[in-house]
């Protein structure tokens, strides 16, 4: 017997979004007076990026972008999160400040608004100037003090218009990744690194938000993106696997969470850091109106050695494991550890396979499947008490997927990159009802 489908309404308000950043889909990499970035730099470096690919044209966003504001209105987007190329507005990272690229900002912002989409800004979503990477990037403190100057210099020019701002999308990316992994821009292999930028983004969040608030026209909203997976035992009912399970939670979450929303750091944190000045966590310690959560899959521990893949799991182009019940798990975690901050799922989504159909149409059912489902676990999550406010899918369209190049396609848009034509995809069209509808069936 099928049960009947029961529709679980969104609360009046809910934000309906997509993502993207702006390396990933501007291109224009050298015009407009623009400045080199550490991932102009690293995707024009032999062997870095899979099959050579690199930003230089990406999505042509910078001279279409009022196309895919159009494609973004027809999704029923009411938000739209992107950021700003920080070398795009200010070439070097320092000093002059680039007219050019301060207008494009100003006109995408113009017609988000023109249409009725609400802009939810990123100030850096990775692309830090190449200038400043040669004075020793986010290792050294300065680059923070920089950045809060940028920041403030932005916020002035958009405030007018723009309440919702993030200081940096996913900080471990950059500081492990970066810096540890060397698979990301600069391309590092250092722990110690590692260990010193993870510190010094989170007090160039602290530096950020303060300078955010100071130059804002109007109240403003100040948020920071982290990506947050629970981490959870394969065997639950054996204890070893649990004790690992939760120790991973805490190294994961706890050592960005506790300096970001209790001003403290886990005692390993600190053992990792050795030296910091003890002002900084207070600086780190700022109001945060809400914390962004991007979700894709959970992480899976055991005293066992295997843990990939887990026998029944379905994996996506990316090989993530589709959990959707851990995010509701992961939202509830967090309201509950940290006294239920405000919330939004700043990016959610997968990477599948799409193929063009005869017709021209990509029926992407599995896309579709994974993000509705992520979607019923956040309609729960509220329903449990979290207070979550929107859910923004990555991505808008197909894009430059960092170290996979464009080999591996997140949108719910496709792009053909040889002719730059985009069509919805089959989750688009679904979104759109759903994001219309304000409801989700389960
Ligand atoms: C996140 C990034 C985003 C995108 C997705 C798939 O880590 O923030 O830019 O690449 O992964």
């Amino acid at each position: 017997m099928s049960k009947t489908p029961k529709k679980h309404t969104l609360p009046p308000g809910f934000v309906w979004g997509t993502g993207t950043s702006a390396y990933q889909v501007e291109g224009a990499w050298d015009q407009g007076g623009k400045g080199e970035s550490i991932w102009d730099r690293f995707s024009h470096t032999p062997g870095k990026i899979k099959n050579g690919d690199t930003g230089d044209i990406a999505c042509d966003h910078y001279h279409r972008f009022g196309q895919d504001i159009v494609l973004a209105k027809q999704l029923n987007l009411n938000s739209y999160r992107f950021s700003i190329a920080w070398p795009r507005v200010q070439p070097d990272g320092r000093g002059e400040f680039n007219s050019i690229g301060l207008d494009f900002y100003d006109r995408v912002i113009d017609c988000l608004l023109a249409k009725g989409i609400t802009p939810f800004i990123t100030l850096y979503h990775w692309d830090l100037p190449q200038h400043l990477e040669e004075r020793g990037g986010w290792t050294n403190r300065e680059t923070g003090l920089l950045f809060a100057q940028y920041t403030a210099k932005v916020v002035d020019r958009y405030s007018d218009r723009v309440k919702f701002w993030t200081t940096f999308n996913e900080p471990w990316c950059t500081s492990f990744l970066g810096y540890q992994a060397g698979v990301f821009a600069p391309g590092l292999k250092d722990e110690k690194k590692s260990a010193q930028v993870a510190h010094n983004l989170l007090l160039a969040h602290g530096l950020a938000s303060q300078a955010a608030r100071r130059a804002a026209r109007q109240p403003i909203q100040v948020g920071i993106v982290l990506n947050l997976s629970p981490t959870e035992p394969l065997r639950p009912d054996n204890e070893e696997d649990r004790t690992l399970a939760e120790e991973g939670w805490r190294r994961d979450c706890g050592s960005y969470l506790d300096p970001l929303i209790a001003g403290t750091y886990p005692q390993s944190v600190i053992d990792k850091i050795g030296d910091f000045e003890k002002e900084d966590l207070k600086i780190i310690n700022q109001k945060l109106d809400f914390l962004g959560i991007n979700f894709y899959m959970r992480n899976v521990v055991s005293k066992l050695a295997k843990v990939h893949p887990i026998v029944g799991a379905q994996y996506t182009a990316m090989d993530w494991e589709v959990h959707p019940q851990s995010l509701r798990l992961l939202l509830n975690r967090i309201s509950k550890d940290y006294n239920k901050p405000v919330l939004y799922v700043t990016e959610n989504g997968a990477a599948f396979e799409d193929k063009l159909d005869t017709s021209g149409n990509i029926s992407d059912a599995l896309r579709e499947q994974y993000i509705r489902e992520h979607v019923q676990q956040c309609a729960l999550a509220i329903e449990d008490g979290v207070d979550l406010r929107g859910y923004f899918a990555w991505s808008l369209m197909d894009n430059f997927e960092w170290a996979e190049g464009y080999s591996k396609r997140f949108g719910l848009i496709y792009v053909d990159y040889a002719t730059q034509k985009r069509t919805i995809k089959q989750s688009g069209h679904w979104f759109a009802r759903l994001a219309a509808a304000n409801a989700i069936e389960m």
